[in-house]
């Protein structure tokens, strides 16, 4: 992230050269504004490519892979990995310390979580998701950003999979139970309102916490890009289409708690979100126990579904 005084310096060469020289993708890119918004990203980095995201995934027409089984996370439950909360004007980030490792199948190697951070709306009517499923777009969507074999982000990015992301959904409900690390996470975005500003996290929840229950075997898998500037194409996306499900509260908190520039008075930061993006001649895979006929009701655990399939063979033998 760029430091404050680096920003500090560029406002000082705005004003003293009183023209605006920067051509970093950083510093020429936005949300709501027609100046800098996605309509204009095109011109930065790889944003114009054919294999960009996020993408609606059609459920009926992704792959089924049996070989794509449940994914190992390993030390997310370490509510001490994480380290600090920025508001970037763009998005809140988590960095994350060492020793959070993913692996699984379709994945070339073991990968490094390096940061998460999230998408949203206008709060829980108002969705700001970045993926949609069968065109329909939930409240909120959280990214979980890994390298290959630990890379830097941008040693990583010269790599067509050098890049991980695990995308999780946030659909906010009146029945949903309270959730104590939401809780926690919504109390420290009140101490990073405006854009630069940092906070220690203070180990009160872990991102496993946060990601409760959903289950780590069903997923969608493709390949795609990152969703902001420069939009590399080297992002091995897994999207799992059954929502966190948290109150309504969490997903007002961050629609009206965050602003995108130094002050307070200045506009909120949401709509945080990419558009999707054409597919093209991209193939969506989905897990074995997804299948190909997900439907947007939960669907029955492949527990029950077992005895199921078993019965269903026993009667054909039958006949
Ligand atoms: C984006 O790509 C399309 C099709 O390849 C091309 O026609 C268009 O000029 C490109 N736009 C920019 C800004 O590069
Ligand atoms: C995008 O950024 C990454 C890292 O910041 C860099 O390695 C890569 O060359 C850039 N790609 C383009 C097309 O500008
Ligand atoms: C989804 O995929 C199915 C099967 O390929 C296709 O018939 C349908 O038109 C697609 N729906 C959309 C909205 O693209
Ligand atoms: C992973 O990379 C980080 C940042 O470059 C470094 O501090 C850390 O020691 C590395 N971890 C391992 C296990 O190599
Ligand atoms: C986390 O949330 C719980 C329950 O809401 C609260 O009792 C606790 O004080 C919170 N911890 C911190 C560090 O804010
Ligand atoms: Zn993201």
């Amino acid at each position: 992230m760029t430091p404050i005084w680096v920003q500090h310096l560029f406002v000082l060469g705005m004003l003293l050269g009183g023209s605006h020289t920067s051509t970093s993708a950083a510093d020429s890119w936005c949300y709501g504004d027609a100046q800098c918004g996605p309509a204009t990203w095109a011109a930065l980095g790889q944003c114009n490519g054919t294999k960009q995201s996020p993408i609606n995934i059609n459920a009926s027409a992704a792959v089924r892979a049996p070989q794509l089984g449940a994914l190992k996370l390993t030390g997310y439950g370490d509510a001490k990995k994480l380290k600090d909360m920025q508001n970037t004007g763009k998005t809140v980030y988590v960095h994350l310390e060492d020793g959070l490792q993913l692996s699984g199948p379709g994945l070339p190697a073991t990968y490094t979580a390096k940061s998460f951070h999230l998408h949203w709306g206008q709060g829980p009517d108002q969705p700001g998701s970045e993926h949609r499923i069968n065109n329909q777009q939930f409240a909120m969507e959280l990214h979980i950003v890994h390298t290959k074999n630990n890379l830097s982000v941008v040693d990583a990015a010269q790599d067509p999979e050098g890049i991980a992301v695990l995308a999780f959904f946030l659909q906010a409900t009146d029945k949903a139970q309270p959730s104590r690390s939401w809780g926690n996470f919504t109390q420290c975005l009140k101490k990073v309102p405006v854009e630069g500003e940092d906070t220690d996290v203070d180990g009160s929840f872990s991102l496993q916490d946060l990601l409760g229950s959903v289950d780590l075997a069903r997923y969608y898998r493709y390949r795609g890009s990152l969703t902001t500037p420069n939009c590399t194409e080297a992002v091995v996306w897994t999207v799992f289409p059954d929502p966190i499900v948290v109150q309504k509260d969490v997903v007002t908190a961050f629609a009206s708690t965050l602003h995108s520039t130094d002050s307070e008075s200045g506009p909120l930061l949401k709509n945080n979100f990419r558009s999707v993006q054409s597919l093209g001649g991209r193939q969506v895979q989905a897990s074995a126990a997804l299948g190909t006929a997900h439907s947007a009701s939960p669907a029955p655990r492949s527990a029950a579904l077992i005895p199921l399939l078993l019965s269903t063979a026993a009667l054909a033998w039958h006949l």
